[in-house]
C-alpha cells in the first residue's frame, strides 16, 4: 500500500484528514504527503498500547530490541570508559548549546551499546548540537573499527565536543529548507544502518525525517528516536505500519525504537 494510501486508510480511523488534503501545507504535501499536522504531545496510554510497556533502562531496552543481556553486559565497563573521556571533553570545550540539549544518560548507553552490538556501516542522526550523542556514536564505531556517522544540523557551531573524527561527516543543512538539504544528502548514502532522530522536534519535522529515511533503512537495522514524547509522529508513524516499537522512559524524555 502506498503511503497516501497509508495515510488515508489511518485518517479514516483516526477520524483524522490528511494534512495536504486538509490545508495544503507545504511542507508536508512536499515532504511528508499525506500526513496531517497534530502537535499534541502524546499521552502515557498512547506509548502502552503502541509499544508495550515502557523500559526504565537502556539494559531492558536493548533486550526488548533483541539483543541478549549477555550480550550487552560487557559493554557496560566499556561505556564507564567513553563517558570518563566525554566528561573530560566537556571540560575543554566552550559550549555553544544548552546541556538540557545533550542525550540523557540511558539514551547515551543505549546509542553506545546499541551501535557496538549492530556494528553498522551507515549510521544517520539528525540534530547534533555540542556533539554528545555524536561522540556516543562515534565512540562505539572506533572500537568496531568500521562504519561512519553522518550527522546533520542548522548551526554551524553543532559539534564542538567532536572536532575532527576519521568516521565523521557532519553536514550543516540550509535552515531556510533544511528537509530538501537531508533528504538529498540522505538518498546520497543509499542505505541505512541505524538512524536517530534529534532534531526538529515538531509533528512535520519528526515525520518527514521518519517518512524520508525509512525506505533506505537496511534489513536488521535500527530505527530510533528520540522526543518521541514531544509530538504524535512516532506513534503514528508506527501505527500506520503495524509495527510495534520498544520505548525508554529516560529522566525526562521517551526514546522510540524499531528493528528493521
Ligand atoms: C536536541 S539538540 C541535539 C542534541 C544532540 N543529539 C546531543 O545529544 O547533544 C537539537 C539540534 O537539532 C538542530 N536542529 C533543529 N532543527 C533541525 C533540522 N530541521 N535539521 C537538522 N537539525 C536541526 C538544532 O540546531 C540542535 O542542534
Amino acid at each position: 500500500m502506498g503511503r497516501v494510501a497509508t495515510a488515508r486508510r489511518w485518517a479514516r480511523h483516526s477520524g483524522i484528514r490528511p494534512v495536504a488534503e486538509v490545508t495544503g501545507s507545504w511542507l508536508a504535501t512536499r515532504f511528508a504527503p499525506g500526513w496531517v499536522r497534530r502537535n499534541t504531545a502524546p499521552a502515557l496510554h498512547d506509548f502502552v498500547s503502541c509499544g508495550g510497556p515502557l523500559a526504565g533502562s537502556a539494559q531492558v531496552f536493548l533486550t526488548r530490541l533483541g539483543w541478549a543481556a549477555a550480550e550487552i553486559e560487557p559493554l557496560t565497563c566499556e561505556y564507564e570508559d567513553v563517558a570518563r573521556r566525554l566528561a573530560e571533553r566537556y571540560e575543554a570545550t566552550d559550549l555553544a548549546f544548552p546541556a538540557r540539549f545533550g542525550v540523557e544518560a540511558e539514551t547515551g548507553f543505549f546509542v553506545y551499546a546499541a551501535t557496538r552490538l549492530l556494528t553498522p556501516q551507515v549510521v544517520v542522526e539528525t540534530g547534533i548540537a555540542d556533539g554528545r550523542s555524536s561522540f556516543f556514536f562515534l565512540s562505539a564505531l572506533e572500537r568496531n573499527g568500521q562504519g561512519t556517522l553522518h550527522s546533520f544540523d542548522i548551526d554551524p557551531r553543532a559539534g564542538g565536543l567532536i572536532g575532527d573524527h576519521d568516521r565523521w561527516r557532519r553536514t550543516i543543512v540550509d535552515r531556510a529548507e533544511p528537509e530538501a538539504a537531508f533528504i538529498a544528502a540522505l538518498r546520497e548514502l543509499g542505505g541505512v544502518d541505524f538512524f536517530f532522530h534529534d532534531s526538529d522536534h515538531r509533528y512535520l519535522g519528526q515525520m518527514v525525517e521518519y517518512e524520508n529515511t525509512w525506505p533506505l533503512m537496511l534489513p536488521d537495522g535500527l530505527f530510533a528516536s528520540d522526543d518521541a514524547d514531544v509530538s504524535r509522529a512516532f506513534i503514528d508513524f508506527c501505527r500506520a505500519r503495524e509495527r510495534r516499537p520498544c520505548f525508554l522512559f529516560d529522566n525526562r524524555k521517551i526514546t522510540g525504537a524499531l528493528r528493521t
